[in-house]
């Protein structure tokens, strides 16, 4: 197994740390309570005015609803994600509940519940991949979104983890290829 755990300059939390965005999925399945549980982890997010602005569609391998989502995907992100367990929508609602104003921080707040959830997964030994390449207008149509009431703000796929060999060209190499990030200095300033 190839565990890409972050190598951090400051002492970061385990548990970031190990989160990564893997690509080869053991056969071993999730739980429908694993799913439950990580769905919960991910509504403890904090968001403007509490409005939960997410709502999720999932469906487990081996079931229609996880053809007709991963039917969905890019050609580019087909090969891998077909041994995920769990493969989910995730939506966010454009607008507040409050006489219907537009949500701007809808996108924002849905990015917080999956980043939350990838941390309860990972905590699971889960390991999750959002994926923003998959073709809007089929998801749309295939799922009956409300594209006037919802932004799909990607797919994410959630599994075990498997030997990266078990992956081709070029999805092997991305696998194994070391996890880097901008700089502290870069990406903040002092005022
Ligand atoms: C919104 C979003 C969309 C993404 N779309 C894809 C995708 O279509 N295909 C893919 O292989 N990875 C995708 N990724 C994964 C990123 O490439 C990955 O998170 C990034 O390289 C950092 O790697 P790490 O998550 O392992 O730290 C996406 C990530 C996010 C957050």
């Amino acid at each position: 197994m190839h565990i890409k755990t972050a190598n951090t300059k400051t002492n970061v939390h385990d548990l970031i740390k190990k989160r990564w965005s893997a690509r080869s999925f053991s056969p071993k399945q999730l739980s429908e309570d694993d799913v439950q549980t990580i769905l919960e982890a991910g509504t403890w997010a904090a968001s403007s005015m509490n409005e939960q602005p997410w709502k999720y569609l999932y469906a487990m391998n081996g079931t229609k609803g996880f053809d007709r989502m991963h039917s969905c995907l890019m050609t580019g992100n087909q090969p891998w994600s077909n041994n995920g367990s769990v493969l989910m929508i995730s939506l966010a609602k454009k607008n507040f509940e409050y006489k219907g104003r537009i949500n701007r921080h809808a996108m924002h707040d849905m990015g917080a519940a999956n980043s939350t959830l990838l941390l309860q997964a990972a905590d699971m030994d889960v390991y999750g991949h959002m994926i923003g390449g998959f073709d809007m207008q089929k998801t749309l149509e295939e799922f009956n979104i409300d594209s006037e009431k919802w932004e799909i703000a990607c797919f994410i796929v959630l599994g075990y983890l498997d030997d990266a060999e078990k992956l081709d060209e070029p999805f092997l190499s991305r696998e194994k290829k070391a996890r880097t990030r901008r700089s502290v200095s870069e990406i903040s300033t002092k005022i």
